[in-house]
């Protein structure tokens, strides 16, 4: 490309946004912006309110699922509560950690130290790698207690680490006598109620000092999330049914402001890209496509080969039944034929059985539960797709080893 139609299209004004970036997932929106989560914010506030002044946050466990704000109320009441100790003479150190990015302990000890660090006045380093785990920890408490009263660590998507002793170290800091004078307190984040089933008891004992319970939004609730951020289009720009149709896609399954507020950037993008004056109605439908093959291609990304053959004998299933539900018997059947096609090997009933469990855990199937009819009947446990089964083989598609199969070769 030439440097002057280049200059042409730096020169051009986008047609569409005025202010795309109040539509980025990580765009924390001012308080007045944010709709519904009053009394979450209220109760995480108090949780930690003695840490304004120097006193003991309580560690908190914050649950809900994917899109109902649970990053957003940590990252705003932590900022804020900063602010305000500040003001107070109170020095607040306060950590920010993304378990998927840092999922190991030590990755978590190295990021928490090295955020809160200030080498200019502690004379402490802390290289990026290289140092024994202990070593890590031992400057992380000696950087809480040189630079801080006290000190808030967000460990959010906490499920994603590879194990828990963090939580111990970090949730029992002051107990155990690590650190001498700063106090430490944990918010803890997970969209896995079954997370909790995990933990060791100790460390639920000291983090279920209190636990929230994030709900799902409801379509007014979404209406009012996207319309306060609407000044990320130019005026004029979203038709009347954009705003009203992405919360209806996004509270289908439960009401998921990240999937709202997806569409509707997507949708944007879909209008801007066929140089359309306005984001109408197909371009939110094209939207939610991409934004449904978006979220199940992140969620299905790195399963193991088993867990898509299953997956998509799952898939046959639901599309050639009205039920869309089906045993664990149904989904073998189907699953063998899958797995021949594909010339690899056939798994065990029961391990198949433990794979749709997995799948549930990562949020990429359902599952519900069935008691037998007649006496001596056990639960039977049933899984469905939560996707239509269209979108499920389009993602499983994209592995080269499935890119050959075609769904009409089987016989369900
Ligand atoms: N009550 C709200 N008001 C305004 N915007 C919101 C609200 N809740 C969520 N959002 C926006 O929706 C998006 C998703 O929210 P957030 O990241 O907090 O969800 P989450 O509960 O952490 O989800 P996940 O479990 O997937 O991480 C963010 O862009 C956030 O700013
Ligand atoms: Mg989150």
């Amino acid at each position: 490309m030439s440097q002057s139609s280049l200059g042409d299209i730096w020169a051009s004004p986008d047609a569409i946004f005025a202010r795309k970036e109040l539509l980025n997932i990580d765009h924390i929106p001012e308080e007045d912006r944010i709709i519904g989560r009053d009394d979450e914010i209220e109760d995480l506030a108090s949780q930690i309110h003695p840490a304004v002044r120097g006193g003991s946050p309580r560690n908190t466990l914050i649950y809900g699922k994917t899109g109902t704000g649970k990053s957003l109320v940590a990252k705003h009441v932590t900022q804020s509560a900063q602010k305000f100790a500040k003001q107070q003479g109170t020095k607040m150190g306060r950590v920010y950690i993304d378990c998927t990015q840092s999922a190991t302990e030590t990755r978590v000890v190295i990021n928490t130290a090295h955020t809160l660090n200030n080498p200019d006045k502690t004379g402490i380093s802390i290289p990026v790698t290289g140092l024994a785990t202990d070593v890590y920890y031992h400057r992380l408490w000696q950087i809480l207690d040189e630079l801080y009263d006290v000190a808030i660590i967000i460990l959010d998507e906490i499920d994603k680490l590879k194990d828990n002793e963090i939580l111990m170290q970090l949730s029992r800091a002051g107990e155990s006598g690590k650190v001498d004078s700063c106090k430490v307190g944990i918010i803890a984040i997970s969209n896995k109620i079954s997370f909790k089933k995990s933990l060791d008891e100790r460390i639920l004992s000291s983090l279920q000092d209190r636990e929230f319970i994030f709900p799902p939004y409801d379509a007014n609730q979404l209406r009012a999330i996207m319309r306060n951020r609407a000044d990320a289009f130019h005026d004029g720009v979203l038709t009347d049914d954009a705003i009203p149709l992405s919360a209806a896609f996004a509270a289908r399954e439960h009401g998921d402001a990240r999937k709202a507020l997806d569409i509707l950037r997507n949708a944007g993008e879909l209008a801007k890209h066929e140089d359309s004056e306005q984001v109408q109605e197909h371009h939110v439908r094209d939207a939610r496509e991409k934004a449904d093959i978006d979220r199940f291609s992140q969620l299905l990304e790195g399963q193991p080969t088993q867990a898509k053959a299953a997956v998509y004998a799952l898939s046959l299933l639901a599309e050639h039944e009205r039920d869309n539900e089906f045993s664990t018997r149904e989904i073998y059947d189907v699953y063998k034929t899958v797995s021949d096609e594909l010339d690899m090997d056939t798994l065990s009933h029961r391990r198949m059985h433990d794979r749709l469990s997995e799948q549930v855990f990562l949020d990429i199937l359902g599952e519900s539960e069935r008691v037998g009819r007649g006496r001596g009947q056990g639960v039977t446990n049933y899984y469905f797709l939560m996707e239509d089964s269209h979108t499920v083989q389009k993602v499983i598609h994209q592995d080269s080893r499935f890119e050959d199969l075609d769904n009409t070769d089987f016989r369900v």
